[in-house]
């Protein structure tokens, strides 16, 4: 059985009377990886400062490897940790390959290694240019190459996607892939749901200070409660229920589980009908706005269907030319 890496019951942050979190439960397993999602102000920074023990909870209990980041025994766990802070700042006057053979040091780690973790993330042509002639991409890479350093346990990394070419983006959730087969754990802070999936295992969003979901992508879609819509188009004649959006379209809303019966019982004269699934950034919305049952959105994950005309007299029409866009 996996053991738990992290682990916050009942916590809460107030700076002065300004609330930063409150009654957040949260845990995570080894090799497992969590995706913290939520606004500006929302509380990510201080859930993984508190994680890093930089600071101390107003209430609640955080365990990291088992200790209390903030207590005397946690300087072993804390060597154990890798962290990428949300404004990843270097000296800008040393080169790329000093400030890793800097943080190498400082993890006990042999120049080598920090010279393997700049070539994987694509800087050993860069490694003798100053980090100040950087690009914001290249010192998030330098910050992520940092973190990786003492083959962490666990990773937290705060909005690591932030000015990160899509190919390096992809390469990036393909290096955690790695980790987390090794047994690490990774947290990791995002403003966008869509970014995360297929990425994380799980999802917490946070809002305010409070966790308002956590779950996988479906079980999100599930609270999220939105209902898919389906839009057929119809050379003439009418769809009787559905609401014509423009000339010759239909549309209407089917809860998820009744969408092949609801297909199979249209009649042959609509030709092609679209399944439009509400798209991540919308679940993130509902999410936020609360709970509220069958909302029907927007068009931005679809399945397109056609139906076939019937077999004989009295059958349903039957399905064909399924195309997905996802
Ligand atoms: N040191 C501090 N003193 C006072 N208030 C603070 C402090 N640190 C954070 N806060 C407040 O706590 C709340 C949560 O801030 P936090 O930085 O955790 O948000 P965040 O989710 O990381 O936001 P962002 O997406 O902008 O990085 C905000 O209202 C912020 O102003
Ligand atoms: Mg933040």
């Amino acid at each position: 059985m996996s053991l738990a890496t992290i682990e916050l019951a009942g916590v809460a942050k107030r700076f002065g009377a300004q609330v930063a979190v409150q009654g957040i439960d949260l845990s995570l397993q080894e090799g497992g990886c969590v995706g913290l999602v939520g606004h500006n102000g929302a509380g990510k920074s201080t859930l993984i400062k508190l994680m890093l023990g930089l600071l101390r909870p107003s209430a609640g209990t955080v365990r990291v490897l088992g200790e209390d980041p903030t207590g005397g025994a946690s300087v072993r766990a804390r060597r154990e940790i890798g962290y990428l802070p949300d404004n990843v700042a270097f000296h800008p006057s040393m080169t790329g390959a000093e400030t890793i053979g800097f943080y190498a040091r400082l993890k006990r780690e042999a120049p080598a290694r920090g010279r393997a973790l700049l070539q994987q993330v694509g800087l050993d042509e860069a490694a003798r240019r100053r980090v100040g002639t950087y690009s914001k991409g290249m010192r998030q890479r330098l910050g992520f190459a940092q973190a990786l350093l003492g083959h962490p346990r666990a990773l937290l990394l705060d909005e690591p996607t932030t000015g990160l070419d899509p190919e390096f983006r992809l390469r990036f959730f393909g290096i955690l892939a790695d980790m987390r087969r090794a047994g690490t754990s990774v947290l990791l802070s995002s403003h966008a749901l869509a970014e995360l999936e297929g990425a994380v295992d799980r999802i917490v969003v946070i809002d305010h200070g409070r966790k308002l979901a956590d779950g996988d992508i479906a079980t999100l879609r599930a609270e999220a409660g939105l209902v898919p819509r389906l839009r057929a188009s119809l050379a003439n004649g009418q769809l009787p229920g559905w609401q014509q959006v423009a000339p010759g379209v239909f549309e209407t809303s089917c809860p998820e589980p009744d969408i092949l019966a609801f297909l199979k019982a249209l009649p042959d004269k609509a030709g092609s009908v679209e399944i439009l699934r509400p798209a991540l950034d919308e679940v993130y919305a509902a999410i936020l706005q609360g709970p509220q049952q069958n909302r029907g959105l927007g068009p931005s994950c679809a399945a397109r269907f056609r139906v076939t005309a019937p077999a004989g007299p009295g059958e349903s029409p039957g399905l064909r030319c399924r195309e997905l866009h996802l």
